[in-house]
């Protein structure tokens, strides 16, 4: 059976082009990769050209996920699978593969609205990554990905039936936390074959937006709490301020991007050894920290 190796790419379609590079450059420390006048930004984390793309446009939301599969051959065999389930797999233009720096791809669309990518060879960049703020060696990738995706569901058992039957993802684990008297939070935290504790992970959460928060790791501690203090300082809100996630041990803050729908930054996370995992049911989202920012302050 073909599978997934990891989340190799995300796309997102933002309002404000410049807000978005000071964000990401100045204050989380990506490197730009190209600029296409007013109508594209992309990211670079790492030797590739491009992990994060930014498309101009007004939703303020994800548009698609992209999928990393080691060779063509099992590029073609896990689309095969992807059509046996029913759903329609469209193969990438020669247009799409150019602008997603990759030699081909696959699209379909999941039941949360967005799209789905998958695809072998992407491009690497001629010059090695360099941040112009970080102090360590940069973003936790290679083998283990960009990081995750949290987008809310709307059918959330139709979601998870998805992820796992359709993209062969496997279940990390489940959060199940009563955050009011009868209001249970239910999530779900999905792997691939490369073992980083979640690639996606759903739930079903009331929003306007499909995509809760993404989640970058850097390799160095210092480094979340450097990108915090300069969110901070450049007055971006905190969407849940420093803690700790008891299933992926991600020491973390989620700050709220241009977009409205968070950056989470991370430092720690495990990787799943397939072999000797056991599914298990959390009854929090955190060990501690991970307030959610207060109200503001009303005037008297
Ligand atoms: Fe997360």
């Amino acid at each position: 059976m073909a599978v997934i190796s990891n989340l190799g790419y995300a796309i997102f379609g933002v309002s404000d082009l410049a807000r978005w590079e000071n964000f990401a450059v100045d204050l989380m420390g990506f490197q730009v990769g190209r600029r296409e006048n007013g109508r594209l930004l992309t990211l670079r984390m790492d030797e590739y050209e491009q992990r994060i793309v930014l498309e101009q446009g007004a939703e303020d939301d994800v548009r698609a996920a992209g999928w990393q599969i080691d060779t063509e051959e099992a590029l073609d065999a896990f689309a095969d699978q992807v059509r046996a389930q029913g759903v329609n797999v469209e193969a990438g233009s020669a247009e799409l593969a150019r602008a997603r720096r990759v030699e081909k791809l696959y699209v379909c669309a999941d039941p949360n609205g967005f799209k789905h990518e998958f695809y072998f060879g992407p491009a690497i960049a001629t010059s090695p990554f360099r941040s112009s703020v970080m102090k360590g060696p940069g973003f936790l990738t290679g083998p283990l990905g960009i990081g995750h995706l949290l987008p809310r569901s709307i059918d959330y058992k139709a979601s998870v039936s998805f992820y796992r039957q359709v993209l062969g993802l496997k279940i990390s684990d489940y959060i199940r936390e009563e955050i009011a008297p009868g209001i249970v939070a239910d999530a779900t935290f999905f792997h691939s074959s490369s073992g980083r504790h979640h690639s996606l992970a759903t739930a079903a959460i009331p929003s306007d937006k499909i995509l809760n928060h993404i989640m970058v790791e850097v390799k160095d501690m210092d480094d979340v709490g450097l990108a915090y203090d300069r969110c901070v300082k450049a007055g971006y809100s905190m969407v849940l301020e420093l803690g700790h996630h008891p299933n992926d041990k991600m020491f973390s803050f989620y700050v709220e991007t241009p977009s409205g729908f968070a950056m989470e930054c991370g430092y720690g996370g495990i990787v799943i050894d397939e072999a000797n995992w056991e599914v298990i049911s959390y009854s929090k989202m955190s060990d501690w920290g991970h307030k959610r920012r207060a109200p503001r302050a009303v005037a008297a």
